[in-house]
């Protein structure tokens, strides 16, 4: 298998089509440290099951059994590229291969392949989905054939950002206004794509647990909201809620007008010349939520940069991840991705919040917050102060607050980014619009200090812009979760582990419910447009249980950006949207920089 995997390098290096064979590449671009941690294992293996048969002990047991999982599961990863060769559809992966027409092993691998697929065949008879009242599962959902006989899997081998973007939308399009299924040799995969089937699986009390693709995050945020299920997660997001209500939302007010000044300060250096909104927009987001949620400034910590760039780093690796269905295994993360760089990361991380929230762990000491304010009203503390709150009355621990601090963190930061920067975007497109939104903020006071949160979400037209925006460019394009049982989901039968996608991009392009879908247009959202649409036709803060619960901090957050840009610049296009690839992550990227131009308004 070793020499295999040198020699599809050598046919891949002098072809030079890195693009096309990740998967290939994640065998081959190693094979020399491949061979070496082959040996490496072995010799372990050896000295495992030595240590094994003389001592029995489980410890010497169970290292046995990791090294010889890892060995096989190698192999069979090997196996398959190189099978991948007698599939002629699988045309990226053969183009790769194609010399090896003649490799000694083929009629071996042919055998082998057979039997494979003879294993897959029962285990889909055993996984498969099926209709509860009997009737023909194509009649709810359209069946995703795979580009060759393993099911769905090899279809997601070769995969960057961009072509899983590309590959989802080409799914849903291929479906022709189903939902639809992929086979995977794991589970079954339920691609929800239009809002009639999304509203059972939002609703349901059952279906909250998420799916396989959290697990990668959750090195990071642990067992914070975002991931934690069952009764951890209800206890969480009740303690939790109030942290976000309206009277706390208003004391960060004055937070986001400070972060903005320091904003347009930046803007004002950039007039006239092309500003790329992925360098500028992401400080001013992560500033705020750090502030907000910690109560420390990040600009005035001398770690501040490092943190960032740290956060930064974590989310490009946890995308490489996300493309790869081989960099799910944590053992195969370990061998052949960037795990040290990725645990330094979390180490920078986890190690800046852990600090901060030992110090504000001392000052709520000092504090002792009560329970009532001076009025005998309930108080209502920032995210940090509940956790804390929560932490004297036994009901979290150190790390319990460490989680859901970096899970708010997370969520707070790039969501939001991508939105602006997709908002700002759309409003340089559309001069008309952006004239709209100066009419409207033009009522505003003159000192922004004097803008109240009320009339801040007396901004209709604006809050329009915002939606139209997010729902053509939902920060977090699809979300997911897993049957933890055998479940009814719209009328099918779902098998235990069976995952399921909710596509939010292609919910919230549905025609049906939004005519011409691919066009901006923000008087979709006015009130009067809004009365017969489905409930769950627009959801890019997720519906049900487990939506969104920063959604109104979120909007406030943006809304004071966006309201003192208007203001002050004129926003003139510098990238258009066709120049942009869309790509897949945690949340919807670009690949190139967002860029407008700022002339100043002249009042
Ligand atoms: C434009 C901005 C935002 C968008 C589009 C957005 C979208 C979402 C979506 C779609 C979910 C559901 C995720 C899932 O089911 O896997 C979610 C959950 C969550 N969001 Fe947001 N979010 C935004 C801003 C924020 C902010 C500012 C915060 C915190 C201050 C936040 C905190 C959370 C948390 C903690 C969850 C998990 C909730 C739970 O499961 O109980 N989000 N968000």
């Amino acid at each position: 298998m070793q020499h295999v995997a040198a020699a599809i390098t050598f046919v891949h290096n002098n072809k030079k089509r890195r693009d096309r064979a990740s998967f290939s590449i994640q065998l081959c671009r190693h094979s020399t440290f491949h061979a070496q941690m082959q040996f490496v294992i072995a010799a372990v293996t050896v000295a495992a099951a030595t240590a094994a048969v003389s001592a029995a002990t489980p410890a010497a047991l169970t290292i046995f059994v990791i090294q010889v999982h890892a060995l096989v599961v190698q192999h069979v990863c090997a196996f398959i590229s190189v099978s991948c060769h007698f599939h002629r559809k699988s045309s990226s992966i053969v183009g790769t291969m194609g010399k090896y027409a003649a490799w000694p092993g083929r009629k071996f691998a042919k055998k082998l392949l057979l039997i494979w697929n003879g294993h897959i065949g029962k285990k889909k008879k055993t996984i498969r989905v099926r209709t509860e009242d009997g009737s023909p599962l194509e009649s709810k959902v359209a069946i995703m054939p795979g580009k060759t006989r393993f099911g769905n899997n090899l279809d997601i081998l070769n995969f960057t950002p961009a072509s899983v973007f590309n590959f989802v939308r080409e799914s849903t399009a291929k479906a022709k206004g189903k939902n639809y299924l992929w086979y995977f040799l794991y589970a079954p995969m339920y691609n929800v794509v239009r809002p009639e089937e999304a509203e059972e699986v939002f609703q349901s009390t059952k279906l909250i647990t998420k799916n396989v693709v959290y697990e990668l995050i959750r090195p990071f945020l642990g067992d914070g909201l975002l991931i934690s299920t069952d009764h951890k997660w209800h206890s969480r997001r009740k303690a939790l809620t109030p942290a976000f209500h309206f009277n706390v939302l208003q004391s960060f007010l004055g937070i986001f007008k400070e972060e903005c000044k320091k904003f347009l300060n930046v803007l004002e250096k950039n007039l006239d010349a092309e500003l790329e909104l992925n360098q500028v927009i992401p400080p001013f987001t992560l500033n705020n939520i750090c502030e907000t949620a910690l109560g420390v400034k990040l600009d005035d910590m001398s770690e501040g940069n490092e943190y960032r760039k740290a956060i930064h780093a974590i989310e490009e690796i946890l995308i490489q991840r996300v493309c790869n269905p081989l960099m799910y295994y944590n053992w195969y993360f370990f061998l052949y991705g960037d795990y040290r760089k990725h645990s330094q990361n979390l180490r920078i991380v986890h190690d800046l919040s852990s600090r901060i929230i030992e110090r504000k762990r001392q000052q709520f000491q000092q504090k002792q917050l009560g329970e009532v304010d001076e009025f005998g009203r309930k108080q209502r503390y920032a995210m940090l102060d509940t956790l804390l709150a929560a932490e004297a009355d036994g009901q979290i621990d150190h790390q319990g607050i460490c989680d859901e601090v970096n899970t708010f963190m997370f969520e707070g930061y790039d969501t939001t980014s991508t939105c602006l920067i997709f908002t700002l975007l759309m409003l340089a497109l559309h001069e008309d619009v952006q004239n709209k939104c100066y009419e409207e903020v033009e009522s505003l006071p003159e000192d922004s200090d004097d803008i109240s949160m009320f009339q801040f979400n007396k901004l209709v037209y604006l809050e329009c812009v915002i939606k139209e925006s997010l729902r053509m460019f939902p920060s977090v394009p699809f979300i997911g979760r897993q049957c933890v049982e055998e479940t009814v989901v719209n009328g099918m039968v779902m098998p235990k582990d069976t995952q399921i996608s909710i596509h939010i991009y292609d919910i919230m392009r549905d025609p049906r419910h939004f005519p011409k879908p691919d066009l901006f247009q923000p008087d979709r959202f006015l009130p009067e447009n809004t009365v017969n649409r489905h409930p769950f036709a627009y959801v890019p803060f997720s519906a049900g249980q487990r939506n969104c619960i920063g959604q109104k901090f979120a909007i406030l957050e943006m809304k004071v950006l966006l309201a003192a840009v208007i203001r002050n610049f004129k926003l003139l296009p510098a990238t258009q949207l066709e120049d942009l690839t869309f790509e897949n992550g945690i949340v919807l990227r670009t690949q190139e920089n967002i860029k407008v131009k700022l002339s100043k308004r002249v009042t």
